[in-house]
């Protein structure tokens, strides 16, 4: 772990923060007892302070696993909700309350509740990407590192509504052969990456693999050479015999890559406008002042109601027996 020193500004800050940033939140995790879970597309110092690093999966198992008092969720909304759902009597903290998701915005739980109306008799495979009130109303959840492996158990005449990632879904369909209705969400950052643009970069690259997450639109994935999960990303890499990665998904996941392959190079996948949004905006609100903010306050806090906490808690429970 660094031991950055940050210099604060008397201006913008006075006097809330301490100047060691690292050594503060190493002291309040003893305080509180508390643990921080964080995703791979927070920001490199946030990776570096976390006491677990994982994708969607690998976290909601850090969660139902830990038996510290007090959660500090560095990634989104749902990501600490999941926690929450799992952990009714802890502390869960999420460094700031308007990380949310473009994805799991697209599918509002009324609008959701038609779509299941009009198709009945069937299973609900949901995403983790999705609010409580969607895996309230979900048969079971999956991640993008278990949902193949999570259709392949239902049997095969057992008609499937997944949601709400249409890209995800998609690739689903073509992995295990089954149909299923979509719903048609997808995610503002993996649907950026430029198909032209990765291209010419392979051509400018030729030993260069590309690895993409399966949110990524169908013109992306069907240039890739391996395709997964944040986790599954990672591993692939320091596998591969290749020295170069075109890495097409939120570049935050290059700091672990980096970390455990020093020695080799891992390109971001260039968006289709000249900007930076194959940055996640709502990862990235996070911060590591935020985070030790929030544990010195012990706020902001997730909270919800308890009846949908139960419905939800279901989905999710079955998603860990069936991913296990
Ligand atoms: P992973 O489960 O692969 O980490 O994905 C999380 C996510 O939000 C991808 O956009
Ligand atoms: Fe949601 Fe996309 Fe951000 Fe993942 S990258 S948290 S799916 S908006």
């Amino acid at each position: 772990m660094f031991t950055t020193v940050r210099s604060v500004s008397e201006k913008t800050q006075p006097g809330a923060l301490p100047l060691d940033l690292f050594a503060a939140i190493e002291s309040l995790k003893k305080s509180l007892n508390a643990v921080v879970l964080a995703h791979y597309y927070q920001e490199p110092d946030i990776q570096d302070v976390a006491d677990y690093i994982g994708d969607s999966l690998q976290l909601a198992s850090a969660a139902a696993q830990t038996d510290a008092s007090v959660i500090v969720f560095a990634g989104v909304h749902f990501m600490a909700e999941t926690a929450k759902i799992l952990n009714p009597n802890k502390l869960v903290l999420l460094p700031d309350l308007d990380a949310g998701c473009s994805l799991a915005d697209t599918c509002p739980p009324s609008e959701f509740a038609a779509f299941k109306q009009a198709h009945p008799g069937h299973l609900v495979i949901s995403y983790i990407n999705c609010s409580a009130e969607i895996k309230a109303m979900s048969d079971i959840i999956c991640t993008s590192s278990n949902a193949v492996k999570i259709v392949q158990q239902i049997p095969p005449d057992q008609p499937i509504i997944f949601a709400p990632d249409r890209n995800l879904g998609r690739y689903v369909m073509q992995q295990t052969g089954r149909d299923m209705v979509l719903w048609q969400g997808s995610c503002i950052v993996h649907e950026t990456f430029s198909e032209k643009k990765i291209v010419q970069l392979r051509i400018t690259h030729p030993e260069s693999e590309i690895i993409a997450h399966p949110e990524c639109e169908e013109p992306v994935l069907r240039h890739a050479n391996y395709i997964g999960s944040t986790a599954a990303l990672l591993k692939y890499c320091q596998e591969s015999s290749s020295q170069e990665f075109i890495v097409a998904t939120e570049p935050g996941i290059i700091h672990q890559m980096q970390k455990a392959a020093p020695h080799k190079a891992f390109i971001p996948a260039p968006p289709e406008n000249n900007c930076n949004c194959n940055e996640c905006p709502f990862m990235r609100l996070n911060t590591l002042e935020k985070l030790y903010l929030a544990m010195k306050n012990q706020a902001p806090e997730i909270t919800m109601d308890e009846e949908i906490r139960v419905k939800a808690w279901r989905p999710i429970q079955r998603m860990l027996e069936m991913s296990a």
